[in-house]
């Protein structure tokens, strides 16, 4: 009992009526703290998801009309993308430049040309996803009006691939003029058996033409997407995928965007 008292006594001689409300004050404030920024992570959840109507890429790209997705132009596209036979030396493929180990770039301030000692007067971006560039804020992408390079100036996957192919300081070289380079690289290609078998698989016959090498290359291009990124997961319905603040950032980020003016973002 006398200790009871003790404590009692204690307490009321400790007791400071200023630092009462102080702590008290201060723990209603961390509370309301807390309600808020939960507030705003499910405001900035919310309008990450509805306003911004931003969703995952789909799990596959658009085709143009004249170069549907088949199984067979992408086992020949990929096979084409990767071989060197493609440049004037035999030695440079898109991969050289584009390669899966560097997530399909090179990972160079500017990439090692044709011939050697040449280098690109740009660095190669990564061609993952790159059947998607101009995609609309509905989510469409159209592979016909598709800007490729850093200035847009190629418009789909085919035209673009024409390019690397056709250009001296990356594959062709300068020792033929084009139209008889494009002659010797359609009978290069074309002079190999299996590409003859895996040619006429992919079209209605075994001709090799360079439009058909660029069909395919882009074809298989189409496939290069990276659709499983936390992002992806979480904006199909995986709640878990990202974290509040990851939410909390990407909203921010994309609001930013929405308000910057269009040249800087
Ligand atoms: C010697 C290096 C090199 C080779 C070989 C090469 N590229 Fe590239 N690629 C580049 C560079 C550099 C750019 C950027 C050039 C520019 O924007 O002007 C680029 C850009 C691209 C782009 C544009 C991507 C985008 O998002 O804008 C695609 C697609 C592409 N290359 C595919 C290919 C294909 C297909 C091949 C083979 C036929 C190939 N490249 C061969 C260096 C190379």
């Amino acid at each position: 009992m006398a200790c009871k008292v003790k404590i009692v006594e204690g307490r009321i001689h400790n007791f400071k009526p200023q630092l009462f409300v102080m702590k008290t004050i201060s723990k209603y404030l961390a509370v309301f703290v807390l309600l808020i920024l939960s507030q705003s992570f499910n405001f900035l959840e919310n309008s990450f998801i509805s306003s911004f109507n931003i969703g995952a890429l789909t799990k596959e790209a658009p085709a143009p009309s004249n170069n549907p997705i088949t199984p067979e132009k992408v086992e020949l596209g990929k096979k084409l993308f990767f071989d060197p036979i493609l440049s004037a030396n035999n030695k440079i493929s898109c991969a050289s430049c584009h390669s899966p180990a560097k997530r399909f770039a090179d990972g160079l301030d500017r990439s090692n040309g044709f011939p050697k000692g040449i280098k690109t007067l740009r660095n190669a971006p990564t061609i993952l996803n790159a059947a998607f560039n101009g995609i609309d804020i509905d989510g469409n992408t159209d592979p016909e009006k598709s800007p490729q390079f850093w200035d847009n100036r190629a418009l789909s996957l085919e035209d673009q691939c024409m390019e690397p192919l056709l250009s001296t300081a990356e594959m062709k070289g300068n020792e033929l003029p084009e139209s008889a380079y494009i002659e010797s690289l359609e009978k290069k290609v074309t002079s190999i058996e299996e590409y003859r078998e895996l040619f006429s698989k992919a079209f209605s016959d075994s001709t090799v033409t360079i439009e058909r090498i660029t069909k395919a290359i882009a074809t298989y291009e189409r496939t290069l997407i990276t659709p499983i990124a936390p992002f992806d997961r979480y904006t199909r319905g995986d709640v878990n995928a990202m974290n509040a603040l990851q939410i909390g950032g990407g909203s921010i980020y994309i609001n930013w965007l929405r308000w910057m003016p269009p040249r800087l973002c």
